[in-house]
């Protein structure tokens, strides 16, 4: 299996050895590994079976060139977010025709740019969005391929912060909006209604809520056929999670694919998801030396290191727990310590009470599960550079994204 192994003691990524990476690349930095976001990929495409099919990759988990191309290399399709995702997924080499583009807020900037490049589906969040893209279909004189986003009002029991399948949340329309919109679009020559979509959130565990989920968008989809709208897809978006140390255990792919299957075989219509975290979550970690080691008053020590909340997020914004290991861990007794941030915020820790081996200033820690929702999340907070961004592929790693500079920030002042 490919990906993060210890040999003799010190973690390596595909063989290569992540001392090496942080000494010739500097720190922090992510480190991909090609060969495990290659064997995620051909596990869940094999878990879909034959099935009709389509892997559409979230961009949004990790927009870095290299991943994005590897995984059009794979066979992936692109789901994007944003006119900025649409030309990250171009530039990877993607036709616009493979690429599902979702947001709940998109501009008239972009529904042109997507009507003009001939997306795949466009995914409607309500019904002024419809008349905005039939606006510019017609001026244009285009015919625009959409889906609408259903909002199921299922709890994806996951973190509030990324539960989007509740009617509370701003995504999708009710059910009954979208069977009127569906009535609507096909009275539109401009528009032709190729699909339903839903995503009910991210790091989901278990398989009920995408059953739930899945079924309401599914009856509709049959539902739509019989009175003569017919789709040819059904988008059941992306959410599966990732095993978390601190959490039960998540389903496994095979139990996602057939929790799906089974909701999508009685419409006969393809199925796309738009997985993310899966694919690339466990594939990146971020590397990070350690600055300074001090006493915690009331015991233990604080390790703080040179990544910050403003490399990664996801501790400080949803109190997310990753594993945090050092990368050549020293013999002796362990000790107890708040991992964290340079950054001037009380959020910006990475890890509360963990366990690590003897630790110095100049250690490196790595910081687990960090390839989804990571370099992509980052910001420059404290003027604070971001991290570079490595790929190790075949046993030889390169540099992905280089580190930004002080210069490259202050070019934006004018
Ligand atoms: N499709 C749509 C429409 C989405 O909004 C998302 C994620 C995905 C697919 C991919 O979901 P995944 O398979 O990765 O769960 N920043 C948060 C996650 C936000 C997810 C946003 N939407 C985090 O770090 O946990």
């Amino acid at each position: 299996m490919a990906g993060f192994v210890r040999q003799q003691t010190v973690l390596t990524c595909d063989g290569v050895s992540l001392e090496a990476i942080a000494r010739a690349a500097g720190t922090p930095v992510y480190v991909y590994s090609a060969g495990a976001i290659a064997e995620r990929f051909a596990e869940l495409d094999r878990a879909l079976g034959s099935w009709p099919h389509r892997i559409h990759y979230a961009i949004k988990a990790n927009a870095t060139l290299a991943v994005v191309r590897l995984l059009r290399r794979l066979g992936a399709s692109a789901d994007v977010n944003s006119g900025g995702e649409i030309d990250v997924a171009r530039r990877a080499g993607f036709d616009p025709a493979e690429m599902v583009f979702t947001g709940v807020g998109k501009t008239a900037a972009e529904l042109e740019r997507a009507v003009e490049l001939g997306i795949g589906a466009v995914n409607a969040e309500s019904s002024g969005e419809i008349g905005r893209i039939d606006a510019i279909a017609r001026a244009r004189g285009r015919v625009v391929r959409v889906a609408l986003r259903v909002n199921p009002d299922v709890d994806a029991e996951t973190h509030p912060g990324i539960a989007t399948g509740l009617h509370a949340a701003k995504f999708g329309v009710t059910p009954d909006v979208a069977r009127a919109m569906a009535r609507d679009i096909a009275s539109r020559p401009a528009l032709r209604l190729v699909g339903l979509h839903v995503h009910i959130g991210s790091q989901i565990r278990s398989p009920a809520p995408l059953a739930g989920a899945a079924a309401v968008v599914c009856d509709l989809a049959r539902e739509l056929a019989a009175a003569g709208l017919p789709l040819e897809h059904v988008d059941l978006g992306g959410g599966l999670g990732i095993p978390v140390a601190t959490d039960p255990p998540p389903m496994s792919v095979e139990t996602y694919a057939s929790t799906l299957l089974a909701a999508v075989r009685p419409t006969g219509l393809r199925l796309l998801v738009e997985p993310g975290r899966w694919l690339v979550g466990p594939a990146g970690v971020l590397v990070t030396a350690v600055v300074d080691v001090k006493p915690r008053p009331g015991g233990g020590w604080f390790v703080i290191v040179d990544a910050g909340m403003t490399d990664f997020l996801r501790p400080a914004l949803y109190g997310a727990w990753h594993a945090i290991e050092a990368v050549a861990p020293r013999p002796g007794p362990a000790l107890e310590a708040d991992v964290v941030g340079p950054v001037c915020e009380t959020t910006d820790i990475f890890g509360a009470d963990r366990t690590l081996p003897p630790t110095e200033a100049g250690d490196l820690l790595v910081i687990r599960d960090a390839g989804a929702y990571g370099a992509v999340m980052a910001s420059n907070y404290n003027r604070r550079p971001s991290a570079a961004e490595v790929i190790v592929e075949d046993g030889r790693w390169t540099l992905a994204r280089r580190r930004q500079t002080i210069d490259d920030l202050l070019q934006w002042d004018v």
